[in-house]
């Protein structure tokens, strides 16, 4: 058997990794400044993270959703804390995605709608709903296009109004900061027009947080960064630094029932044990408020470098636009200067997701590296 070859691969094989440093076989060192596509949020192999799922491992590594799970408790007390959503109720699952079809569902469920409306350039993920609502066509197939969905552009407050009218639209979805799509950020006008179209036509108001949240901008959500209530708000990557974990957070008033979600592995002990100890230590290193200084400084450097003509993002979540493609120059970073960097749909952008315990000497590296390049 052989794996069924979707990913094109570097030719770099990883055997060991600490904070922001990735080792491969050969004991080459690398900046890591992608985290595995924002997923590394506390670091490689932190400590305290490992003895923790350590000590869980030795205690009890899984049972189903039949039995009562303290640590699930514990983990949406900690949420509620650190995100100042105390009265938000927590649906916990596996991966992106299935984030983003739970929402969906819920949302349907409580609208008893079925149209999304959602953004151009925006990504959910690749299953059902969640490639539909993405504008990714070529990554949908005759099934996922099944589903009804209706995509405006950002800012496009007159396409939104009129995609009301039908009347039939369960929820709008939106990324604060587009990841995959290249880091546009919605206006604070127009997510509160967004959220107004939804409480006026009963639909409701999806913020999908799975790679600009756990703590990535600064505050724990980005959407925080701007005055509006989400119904929804869908997390992962982060939030377990490479455990698989995700999650749906649902406004208070939105009813339970036994049977309307559920998930085999979903919210396990491992899986619940890895989230909390990720807010631990985001909150006990400080590392949401060490990150304007961060984002400062990587503006800082990035003014020096002539082809660089837009820095894009926020906090740790970060693009540097250039006035050519960047394929290339992603490529020598990688093999030549031994940094991890991101690409995105807009093909002239670097993208930058480190680890949050990243310091000013690492991005430093980056922009001499860049110097030497460009
Ligand atoms: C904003 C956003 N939503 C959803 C997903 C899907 O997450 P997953 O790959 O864990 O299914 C991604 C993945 O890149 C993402 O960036």
């Amino acid at each position: 058997m052989k794996p069924f070859d979707v990913y094109p691969l570097f030719d770099i094989n990883p055997i060991y990794a600490k904070d922001v440093w990735i080792y491969d076989a050969q004991g080459n060192q690398y900046l890591d400044l992608y985290g595995g596509h924002a997923v590394i949020s506390i670091g490689h192999n932190h400590p305290e993270f490992l003895k923790a799922l350590k000590h869980q491992l030795d205690q009890l590594m899984f049972y189903s959703n039949s039995v009562i799970n303290n640590l699930q408790t514990d983990y949406a007390d900690a949420l509620g804390d650190i995100s100042n959503l105390p009265d938000y109720q927590l649906f916990l699952c596996n991966s992106g995605a299935e984030a983003i079809e739970n929402a969906l569902k819920i949302a349907s469920f409580h609208t008893n709608k079925k149209r999304v409306l959602s953004f151009k350039n925006g990504f959910h993920g690749r299953t059902s709903a969640a490639i539909a609502v993405s504008d990714y066509d070529s990554m949908a197939s005759p099934l996922n296009r099944q589903h009804l969905v209706t995509k405006v552009a950002l800012e496009d407050y007159k396409s939104l109004e009129k995609a009301f009218k039908s009347n039939d639209i369960a929820a709008v979805i939106i990324e604060p900061i587009q990841g995959v799509g290249g880091l546009d950020q919605v206006s604070a006008p127009f997510f509160k027009f967004i959220e107004f179209q939804c409480r006026l036509n009963h639909s409701c108001l999806i913020v999908d947080e799975i790679q600009s949240g756990s703590g990535r901008t600064g505050k724990y959500f980005a959407f925080q960064h701007h005055e509006v209530k989400p119904d929804l708000i869908t997390m992962a990557k982060g939030i377990g630094n490479g455990y698989p974990l995700a999650g749906v957070l649902i406004d208070k008033d939105f009813e339970s029932k036994h049977g309307l979600l559920g998930t085999t592995f979903g919210g396990n002990h491992l899986a619940n044990k890895a989230g909390i100890s990720v807010i631990e230590i985001l909150k006990k290193q400080r590392l949401m408020q060490k990150i304007p200084a961060l984002e400062h400084h990587f503006r800082d450097c990035a003014s020096n470098v002539s082809s660089v003509i837009k820095v894009k993002g926020k906090g740790l979540m970060l693009g540097l636009e250039f006035d050519l493609e960047i394929s290339k120059i992603r490529k020598k970073l990688l093999y030549d200067f031994k940094i991890f960097t991101g690409g995105s749909a807009n093909k002239r952008l670097l993208r930058i997701l480190p680890p949050l315990t990243i310091k000013k000497q690492h991005i430093d590296k980056l922009f001499n590296a860049l110097e030497r390049i460009t």
